[in-house]
């Protein structure tokens, strides 16, 4: 069997990577992208390749100086549980420790995946930044079913703490009603 290979991606990935993205979607397991969403930030993306097959993926999305989400990560349904997905995991985050942030985090349905990676359980609430950037416009926002998980770069020894201060669901509802009006 031939190596998969954990590569950068480019323009000529973004099919493949809506095709695993938008499968998990279609099961409400992941949210779904568009080509141009995909466009706008392919270069944050890792793409697992296999026999000429993108078979997973991955980025990193900057939400602050020092604080990078993992987001958008998958491995083909054929390609689950060989380790591809920690294989994915420990390419972001190496990535992101070499481009000098604090901490990595993400939101996710598989808690229990993430934290065999090393990631630590924390409030969704205190990381302020994500809802800001992203969480405000999206149509499950009041019901997210999501749990956050954070990961120390520069001190792996120390469980994490989130960098914002902790904010109330109540008061990013307000925030929310004032800026998106709904
Ligand atoms: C979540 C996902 C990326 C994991 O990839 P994978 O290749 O199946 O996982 P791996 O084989 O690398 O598993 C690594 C470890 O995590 C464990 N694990 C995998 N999925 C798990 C889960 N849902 N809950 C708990 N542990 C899990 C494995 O047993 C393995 O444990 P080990 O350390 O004892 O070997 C993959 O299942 C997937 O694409 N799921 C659908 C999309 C999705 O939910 N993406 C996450 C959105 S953020």
């Amino acid at each position: 069997m031939a190596e998969i290979l954990i590569r950068a991606a480019g323009e000529t990935d973004i099919e493949g990577i809506l095709g695993i993205v938008n499968g998990y979607a279609a099961q409400n397991l992941m949210l779904p992208r568009t080509a141009d969403q995909i466009r706008r930030v392919v270069r944050w993306f890792l793409v697992a390749e296999h026999e000429g097959n993108i078979v997973g993926c991955g980025s990193n999305v900057e939400l602050s100086p020092r604080l990078t989400e993992l987001r958008s990560l998958a491995v083909a349904s054929e390609y689950r549980s060989t380790g591809l997905g920690r294989r994915l995991v420990d390419a972001l985050v190496a990535r992101a420790r070499a481009d000098g942030y604090d901490q990595i985090c993400a939101l996710t349905l598989s808690e229990g995946f993430f934290n065999r990676c090393g990631f630590v359980t924390v409030d969704r609430w205190a990381i302020s930044s994500k809802i800001w950037h992203e969480c405000i416009y999206c149509p499950k926002f009041d019901a997210c079913d999501e749990i956050a998980v954070l990961m120390n770069l520069t001190e792996p020894a120390t469980a994490p703490t989130a960098l914002a201060p902790e904010v109330s669901m109540e008061l990013w509802q307000g925030l929310k009603l004032a800026l998106v009006g709904q």
